[in-house]
């Protein structure tokens, strides 16, 4: 197998790796779907139901008091690690879902009119779509789309413009949600400017950084972002974490999202008074096993270092784009060029189903995705109700992609010949 020095120094830090799958050794390529986990954040999961279990924030015995440090250093460090000055600006969630579920109804749902418009790029996972779409029903607002190339005159594939954003951001324009990396094209959208071209305008903007936090620094800081959301699974932590960043300012516009346990100052017969947020926003008993697990995550993908984790998947990328380029049977989706994009690659092997592509993948042990990868707006764009799509971790290798290709070989030979 061909080695990468980072896949290399990594890989026998993730258990499942072991794994065989049709007597092939797993070549696992869904990292947009999730990601696997190292065995430092197994261990954090252990050590915390073996050594910490308790509930936070309801206690002064010794337990309760370690349980509640864990969440709130996890918190510390999330903030850290995304660029954030004060950690009372994160909220936890159970994923990016419900992270912009809770902009969408506890922000979005009152301060939206009437005739209001929330931008939108035809690139969002339904994640980033769906929730704006009930706020807009529920407030008399509606979406508008921001469209991605190729349109007349256009250079690459899959690229949101400039030009085309200016002309959208009217008055009318009260959010602007978009994904910084697409989770079909790859496409690495350039945040810091958008966030620059509609704040001339007064309009926030909410990221959806599900894709990006594996693959890049991430910078609410210096991106000046309201909003950032993402999921621990997607950057090696724990399912059922998810953490929704927002600017002071707009914590301050927000309604509670949820009513329970620990959002509240004074609970009255009729009526109650809320917490400050963050509390205000985390209703009932929070995720703190999955708070420790995430922030083992984080600690873990600091110390490999996300330049090197960058740089790695440019390089498996900048391999798979010239591997494609040898066949005129694949059709490949998104931008051609290695500058505007990271290792998410989707395509279709001409006149064979997704799916019969993806089956024939796993009996070779590749792990792919098949489907509209919760994008249906996307693939009507691109013509094709679905593709099969490729994702890098930081595990991958060079040759894991090779044997992917040579493995097309046997779905070519079985459903084309
Ligand atoms: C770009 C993007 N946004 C949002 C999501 C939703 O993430 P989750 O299911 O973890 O809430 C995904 C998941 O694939 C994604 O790729």
């Amino acid at each position: 197998m061909q080695q990468h020095p980072l896949a290399s120094k990594v890989r026998g830090d993730f258990p499942i790796l072991k794994r065989e799958i049709n007597d092939f050794p797993l070549a696992y390529l869904d990292n947009a779907a999730t990601t696997q986990k190292p065995q430092c954040v197994i261990d954090s999961l252990l050590d915390f139901y073996s050594t910490h279990n308790s509930n936070v924030s309801r206690g002064v015995y010794t337990l309760a008091e370690e349980a509640t440090e864990i969440y709130e250093e996890g918190r510390e460090s999330i903030a850290k690690f995304i660029g954030a000055t004060d950690y009372g600006n994160i909220i936890f969630t159970r994923g990016t879902t419900e992270s912009i579920n809770l902009v969408a109804s506890a922000w979005a749902q009152h301060i939206l009119k009437t005739g209001d418009q929330i931008i939108v790029t035809e690139m969002e996972h339904h994640s980033n779509l769906v929730p704006w779409q009930m706020a807009a029903q529920a407030s008399g607002a509606e979406l508008v789309y921001w469209p991605i190339t190729p349109e007349a005159g256009s250079a690459g594939v899959g690229l949101l413009e400039f030009e085309k954003l200016e002309d959208l951001l009217t008055d009318s324009v009260k959010l602007l949600a978009v994904t910084a990396v697409s989770n079909v094209l790859g496409t690495v959208n350039h945040i810091a400017k958008i966030v620059e071209m509609a704040h001339k305008r007064g309009i926030p903007v909410l990221v959806d950084a599900a894709q990006a936090v594996a693959r890049m620094p991430i910078d609410v800081t210096g991106w000046d972002c309201d909003f950032l959301a993402f999921s621990g699974h997607k950057v090696y932590g724990p399912t059922g974490i998810g953490v929704l960043y927002a600017k002071k300012e707009r914590l301050d516009e927000m309604l509670p999202f949820q009513g329970g346990g620990g959002m509240i100052r004074q609970v009255g017969r009729q009526s109650s008074t809320w917490a400050d947020s963050p509390q205000k926003f985390e209703a009932g008993t929070p995720p703190v096993a999955e708070v420790y697990g995430l922030a083992a995550a984080l600690k873990y993908v600091s110390d490999v270092g996300i330049f090197e984790i960058q740089k790695h998947e440019k390089e498996l990328t900048a391999h798979a784009l010239n591997r494609f380029a040898e066949f005129t049977d694949l059709e490949l989706y998104g931008p051609q060029d290695i500058c505007d994009r990271t290792g998410v690659l989707s395509f279709n092997l001409r006149n064979v189903h997704p799916h019969d592509v993806a089956q024939v993948l796993d009996e070779g042990g590749i792990a792919v995705r098949a489907g509209h990868h919760c994008t249906q707006i996307l693939h009507e764009r691109l013509g094709v109700a679905a593709s099969v799509r490729m994702s890098f971790g930081i595990y991958n290798e060079v040759s894991e992609i090779d044997h992917l290709f040579s493995t097309l070989d046997r779905a070519r030979d079985i459903f084309l010949d």
